[in-house]
């Protein structure tokens, strides 16, 4: 059976301890439509191979009334598309829904031979995987299926992030999680009403010149704001990892707000994900260019392992590079690019 883990090939310089690295089919932009919506399902074939991943969403967003519509656009729409390079995804609705055990019976059923990855939200722990997990094979087994579908789940609860490690190793169809930083908001009781992104309120400021009260009241005291995820992102990246898995940033709700959009997205791809997800046309764009890496950083990279390689070694010792040490670590790290960029040009 095909798994996650066939997404990965290993790294060939110096033989160093297996690292994560993205799919060989990239996600950098998981394009969310909703199906059920006959606007947006009509530009869904103008789309395809301008996005890595078309996602059809039935969860969150899409009415009560219409969550039938929405599961039956998709198979129509998965029926009637080529959807050639790009994935086809989708977000069933929770399992503690009224609709999930049905989006996940027709869908696998009706359309199991084109969907790559089911997004399963609100994951809590283990026996939620393993719920889905067992109910593919079964769906998979009757409609003669021969390759599996894979899972992929929405960190937005606390128990999820308490339990995230063993979320990613639940089963071999786990392709990776996203963070769910509204669901998650809310659940954590946390006092923002944004679908992700940051708040004005979350920030540092710089000291006080002295204790005086001008000085603590001075306008000129610099303020920066913090990224409310970092924590949850950076443990979210840690569990994919340990597990070869793919860490993703969710939702950016502020459509119009390009600008903080591209940040957030910046800061996950520094913190290690591999994509994040369109709500927008516009929101494509940014996510392409975010999680693919700089030609700067691409020909810094490819310098050091040329260096390396020029040593006629095995990856081990230290270079000079622009007054720079460079060693196995930081071979490691421009492996880890380069990689990446091959892969994307592929
Ligand atoms: C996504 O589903 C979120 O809740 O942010
Ligand atoms: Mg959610």
């Amino acid at each position: 059976m095909r798994s996650a883990k066939d997404f990965f090939r290993p790294l060939a310089v110096g033989a160093p301890a297996p690292l994560t690295e993205i799919p060989a089919r990239p996600s950098r932009a998981i394009h969310f439509f909703d199906p059920s919506n006959p606007k947006m399902a009509a530009k869904v074939p103008d789309m395809v191979g301008t996005v890595d991943v078309l996602l059809g969403n039935l969860e969150d967003a899409v009415k009560a009334d219409n969550k039938a519509a929405a599961r039956e656009g998709l198979v129509r729409i998965a029926k009637e598309t080529d959807f050639g390079a790009t994935q086809l995804w989708t977000r069933v609705n929770s399992l503690d829904s009224p609709w999930g055990l049905d989006d996940l019976t027709t869908l696998v059923t009706e359309i199991g031979d084109v969907l790559d990855v089911v997004m399963v939200p609100k994951v809590e722990g283990a026996e939620d995987i393993h719920y889905v997990d067992r109910l593919l094979a079964q769906l998979e087994a009757k409609a003669g299926l021969t390759r599996p579908v894979l899972v992929h789940a929405i960190l937005e609860t606390a128990r999820g992030v308490a339990n995230v490690e063993e979320i990613c190793a639940a089963s071999p169809r786990m392709q990776g999680i996203s963070l769910g930083p509204a669901d998650l908001a809310a659940d954590r009781r946390m006092k923002t009403t944004r679908v992700g992104g940051g708040h004005p309120g979350y920030l540092v400021r710089q000291d006080p010149a002295d204790g005086s009260a001008e000085a603590i009241e001075s306008p000129s005291r610099a303020v920066y704001q913090q990224d409310l995820w970092h924590y949850t992102i950076s443990r979210m990246v840690d569990a994919c990892v340990m597990n070869g898995i793919y860490p993703y940033y969710g939702p950016f709700g502020d459509i119009a707000d390009v600008v903080a959009c591209e940040d957030q997205f910046r800061n996950a791809f520094l913190l290690g994900c591999v994509g994040a997800w369109s709500l927008h046309p516009k929101q494509v764009a940014i996510a392409s260019r975010v999680f693919s890496p700089t030609a700067d950083d691409v020909a810094h990279a490819r310098r050091v392992v040329a260096a390396f390689e020029e040593m006629g070694g095995d990856g081990t010792g230290a270079v000079m590079l622009d007054g720079k040490m460079e060693d196995d670590a930081s071979l490691k790290q421009c492996l880890v690019m380069v990689r990446l960029a091959d892969q994307l040009a592929e």
